[in-house]
Parts: C-alpha cells; sequence; structure tokens
C-alpha cells in the first residue's frame, strides 16, 4: 500500500472565506451557522478578549465530524486575521440590557465600529460587510463612512430578523406554519419599523382577510419590541439565535449567487422617495452585496411611515457627528 504525501492529500479549496468580529453570543453563533453550511473554506472569529475566539473555534470545530461540516474555525485577537475573508459580519459591541433601548448603545459602540472598520478597510479591502451591531442604522452608517466602500458592500442586518419575528408571531395565531407567512419589515430596526400589512399574506392569501385589525396591530406591536421582550426575559444581554441565523442566511445566500426579496439596511439612494439615510428596504442581494433595491407598492399611509422612519434615522445620524 502506498502511503500519500502531504501535497497528495491536499486539495485546493477555492470556497470563500468569512470572519465575524465579536465572539459573544451573536458572533459565536454566527460563525458556528456558517460553519455548518460547509460553504466556506474558513471562518475566522476575532474578538478582543484572549483565548476567548480560540477556544470557541476550537471548541466549535471538534462538533464538525459529528454534524458533519468542512468549514475549519479559527479564532484570533488581531483583525489581520480578516486578510482573506470575503464576508464580514461584525456583532462586536455592547449588547441592551433590561430597560436600555438600542440608542442607548450609540456612544460606546460607535467606538468598537470605527476601529473595527479600519482593520476592515486595511486587512479585507474587498469584502462585503454585514453589520450586527446596534444600534443599526447608526452603526451600518458608521461602517460605510470608515470603510469608504461603495454602498452595495455595506449591509445592516435586521429586516430578516424583523420580518421573521412577524412570522413566527402570526404563526403563534394557529393559522399557518411560521414559513408560510410572507411578509417584510422596513424602516428601522426599533420603534419606527414599518410592516406593510398590504404586503403580508399566509399562503397567497391576505394577512388583512384572516387575523382582525387590532390584534394585527398588536402582533405588529409585539414583532417591534420583540428584542426588548427577550432582553427583559434574560435580564442579561440580549437576543442571539434570531439574528445570529438572520445574518447567517444572508450571508449564505450571496455566497449561492444571490437572495430572494429580503429586507436589509442599504443606503437609500432617493428610492421610496427617501433621499439619502441607511434604512430598511425591500432588497435582493447578489454574491458581491446588494444586488438592487426593489420597489413595491406601498400603501400611502406605509409610505408615510417610511418617510417618517427615515427622517428619525437621519437625525440620528446627524447627530453622530
Ligand atoms: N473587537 C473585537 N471584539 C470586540 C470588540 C472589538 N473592538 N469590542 C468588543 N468586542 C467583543 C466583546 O469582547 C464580546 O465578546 O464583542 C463581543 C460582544 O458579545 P456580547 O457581549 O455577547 O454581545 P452580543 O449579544 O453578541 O451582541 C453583540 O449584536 O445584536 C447586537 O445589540 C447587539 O450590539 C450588540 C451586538
Amino acid at each position: 500500500m502506498r502511503v500519500l504525501g502531504e501535497s497528495e492529500t491536499k486539495t485546493r479549496d477555492d470556497r470563500p472565506r468569512a470572519a465575524v468580529i465579536g465572539a459573544g453570543h451573536v458572533g459565536a453563533m454566527t460563525a458556528l451557522r456558517l460553519a455548518e453550511t460547509s460553504l466556506f473554506s474558513r471562518v475566522t472569529l476575532v474578538d478582543i478578549i484572549p483565548g476567548l475566539a480560540a477556544g470557541l473555534a476550537l471548541d466549535m470545530w471538534h462538533s464538525a465530524s459529528l454534524r458533519g461540516f468542512t468549514t475549519k474555525i479559527e479564532g484570533s485577537t488581531d483583525l489581520s486575521a480578516l486578510e482573506g475573508a470575503s464576508y464580514i459580519i461584525m456583532t462586536a459591541g455592547r449588547p441592551r440590557q433590561p430597560g436600555m433601548s438600542r440608542t442607548d448603545l450609540t456612544g460606546v459602540n460607535a467606538e468598537i465600529v470605527s476601529g473595527v472598520a479600519d482593520g476592515i478597510r486595511r486587512y479585507a479591502p474587498n469584502s462585503v460587510a454585514i453589520v450586527v451591531t446596534n444600534p443599526l442604522e447608526e452603526m451600518t452608517h458608521l461602517m460605510a463612512r470608515r470603510t469608504g466602500f461603495p454602498s452595495n458592500r455595506i449591509i445592516g442586518m435586521a429586516g430578516v430578523l424583523d420580518s421573521a419575528r412577524f412570522c413566527s408571531l402570526i404563526a403563534l395565531e394557529g393559522i399557518a406554519r411560521p414559513q408560510d407567512v410572507s411578509a417584510i419589515a422596513l424602516g428601522s430596526h426599533g420603534t419606527e419599523m414599518v410592516i406593510p400589512l398590504s404586503l403580508a399574506t399566509v399562503r397567497g392569501r391576505p394577512l388583512e382577510e384572516l387575523i382582525a385589525k387590532d390584534r394585527l396591530a398588536a402582533i405588529v406591536e409585539r414583532a417591534r419590541d420583540s428584542g426588548a421582550e427577550v432582553v427583559k426575559l434574560l435580564q442579561k444581554g440580549s437576543a442571539y439565535f434570531s439574528p445570529a441565523e438572520s445574518a447567517a442566511s444572508m450571508v449564505a445566500a450571496m455566497v449561492k449567487g444571490g437572495s430572494d426579496l429580503i429586507a436589509a439596511c442599504v443606503q437609500s439612494a432617493g428610492a421610496y422617495g427617501v433621499e439619502d439615510t441607511r434604512i430598511g428596504l425591500p432588497v435582493r442581494l447578489a454574491t458581491d452585496g446588494v444586488k438592487e433595491i426593489v420597489k413595491l407598492p406601498l400603501r400611502p399611509d406605509e409610505q408615510a411611515a417610511l418617510a417618517e422612519a427615515a427622517r428619525s434615522i437621519a437625525k440620528r445620524i446627524s447627530e453622530l457627528g
């Protein structure tokens, strides 16, 4: 029997690389979700706490034979580890505590995002950056400004999560499975979230025909406050299973060639009459980021709510300085 030499056993791995910044709750779960797809040659986890990213990465890799994935996972404290990554998922930063709004995180997380953005610009200048750190619209804007990346390569993750939360809550009414509900959450990842009910359906049937108006309004409200509901229950830290799944699904879709219609925080550039801010809009993703903003027919009240959301977001962004 001939024993293969090292050069004969190693095959070239052309799969892209992804990096996740922040090995906390959201980051660790995102890294695992991405690795489990086996779409990447490697997922690199980066955190400033010594040993945290490396330890978690090793632990995750130990599960590879059981789970059956082939994506290597590594950890580092150094942003130079981003070199070669095509997709960067930014989750570093403080989460909310009970009683806090996402905007209460602005100061502390702006500093973290700025530092990381400089590292992304330096070590992964051609990557697509997906921002998860809150407050989402402000941090997405900051990431764009500091990296100087073109608008298609900076995407904020919130619409996928908010839409999924709404679909899951509708399913609790007992009329459908979560995946049978089609709805899209636009505007901000917070108070100014806009869920256009005129577009929401269950297996093609208008949701407004299936659930009474008052009840629907209450579900929209609960979806909007879902993050706070989880924070209140946990008492320490914020949601991470569904945010991680949302971010990972966006990146996986990009690697596979593109996404269906989803909501994401992007530069509006006049779409929906919104001049120029970062706001949740319906988009399609391609391998290299945002492919297009999709124009959906909104009712006048929904369009007005979106315009109002844009005004509030633009004000908060202008206050960033
Ligand atoms: N570089 C790398 N990692 C950092 C940096 C930095 N400059 N600053 C902080 N971190 C790391 C922390 O060490 C911590 O491990 O970010 C991690 C954050 O993890 P958690 O505290 O568990 O927070 P998490 O629940 O993951 O939320 C992170 O995502 O959904 C948003 O609102 C949430 O802004 C928050 C972010």
